[in-house]
């Protein structure tokens, strides 16, 4: 595996906050616990770099990691997590809709789901949200590590069929623990930020 450098340049709760807009940035999205932070530690081969938890709902703030000095991650607050406040939830959300309408080097979204389930309402409602704002974005499947290798067409079929994919070329097999489905999500990456 290629080296990578990482570093944590800052958490933010608004615009006034972002560092400057001076390198591309590929945003992460998706439920809570799905794996965002995970993902970010993945890629880069290092471990808890971005914090992660078993308990949903660790990443609050949106947080910028730079990336070989050449993009950045931005790692987004989980929506879906049942037991924060409505108040609290809305307040996420702003963060969220608020970073992907103003951000003017972002480049695209990862948008993280859960291998082991069909796509939840919630996480239709993030590719639409994609779609209406014209983000280029990936799918990102995680935790396949989870699921036995025979039963790996059944749910990427289920993927296709219920994100209304024009083929399963554009769904990623992820897993942080093997790192399976890095290599290719690089490639992508690269062929975003030159
Ligand atoms: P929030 O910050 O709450 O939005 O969650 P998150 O999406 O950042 O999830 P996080 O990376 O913290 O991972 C949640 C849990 O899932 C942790 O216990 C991880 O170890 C586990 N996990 C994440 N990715 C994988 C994976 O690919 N395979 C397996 N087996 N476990 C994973
Ligand atoms: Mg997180």
């Amino acid at each position: 595996m290629k080296y990578h450098t990482i570093e944590m340049l800052t958490s933010a709760v608004s615009p006034a906050q972002y560092p400057a807009p001076n390198l591309p940035e590929i945003a992460l999205a998706g439920r809570s616990n799905v794996g965002k932070s995970s993902f970010i530690n993945a890629m880069v081969g290092r471990q808890g770099v971005a914090r992660t938890s078993s308990q949903p709902g660790k990443t609050q703030t949106l947080n910028f990691y730079e990336i070989d000095h050449q993009f950045r991650f931005v790692d987004l607050p989980g929506y879906g997590y049942a037991r924060v406040s409505k108040r609290e939830r809305e307040r996420f959300n702003q963060f969220i809709s608020d970073y992907l309408h103003q951000r003017e080097n972002l480049v695209a979204l990862l948008l993280l789901m859960d291998f082991r389930h069909p796509p939840t309402v919630l996480d239709l409602g993030m590719k639409e949200f994609a779609d209406e704002l014209e983000i280029p974005y990936a799918i990102v499947t995680t935790k396949i590590d989870k699921i036995k290798r025979s039963q790996y067409s059944k749910h990427i079929h289920s993927f296709v069929q219920l994100l209304d994919l024009p083929s399963d070329e554009a769904l990623f097999l992820f897993s942080s623990e093997d790192r399976t489905g890095a290599a290719d999500l690089w490639d992508v990456i690269h062929s975003l930020v030159e």
